[in-house]
């Protein structure tokens, strides 16, 4: 895994890519906030930073690293952070990080989910395309 791009501590004054609260329709059979809503999370926010660097359509490839720090609970607001780690021909790599503020009433933040994910630009006909070097 790449470096962490924050502290633990929720990153004030820089607006996240998404931010989204955990709901009672997010859970698993045992009421906890089920892994696959937040990895879904994690990836609607790394391709927001992908298509902005490919300027265009792109599909995930390979979810390199995910590791998931601390559990979501119901009413949690969660931020995602993400940026482009790296730009390959047509790939573009992406970490991404994720913070919940706990809805306990508290100032309580926790790290919650670190991840790296490979997009790749794709053209028409769903084929691979190279990037460029448009910023
Ligand atoms: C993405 C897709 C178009 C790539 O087609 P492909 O012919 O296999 O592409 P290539 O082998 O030329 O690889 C394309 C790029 O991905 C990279 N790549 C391939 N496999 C990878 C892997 N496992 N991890 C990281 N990067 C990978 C290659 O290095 C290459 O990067 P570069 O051009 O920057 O050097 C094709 O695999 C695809 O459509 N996959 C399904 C994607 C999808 O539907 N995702 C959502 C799932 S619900």
């Amino acid at each position: 895994m790449s470096e962490s791009l924050h502290s633990d501590k929720l990153p004030r004054g820089e607006e996240p890519q998404i931010r989204v609260m955990a709901m009672p329709a997010d859970t698993n059979a045992s009421g906890d906030i089920f892994g696959g809503w937040l990895m879904s999370q994690v990836d609607i926010a790394g391709s927001i930073a992908a298509y902005r660097r490919a300027r265009g359509r792109i599909v995930t490839i390979a979810v390199n690293e995910f590791r998931f720090i601390n559990p979501v609970y119901v009413g949690d607001l969660v931020s995602l952070y993400s940026r482009v780690i790296h730009v390959g021909n047509t790939s573009i790599r992406v970490m991404i990080e994720g913070f919940a503020e706990r809805s306990r009433g508290t100032d309580e933040c926790d790290r919650v989910a670190e991840a790296e994910i490979t997009y790749v630009a794709i053209d028409e006909q769903g084929k691979p395309r190279p990037v460029g070097d448009s910023a």
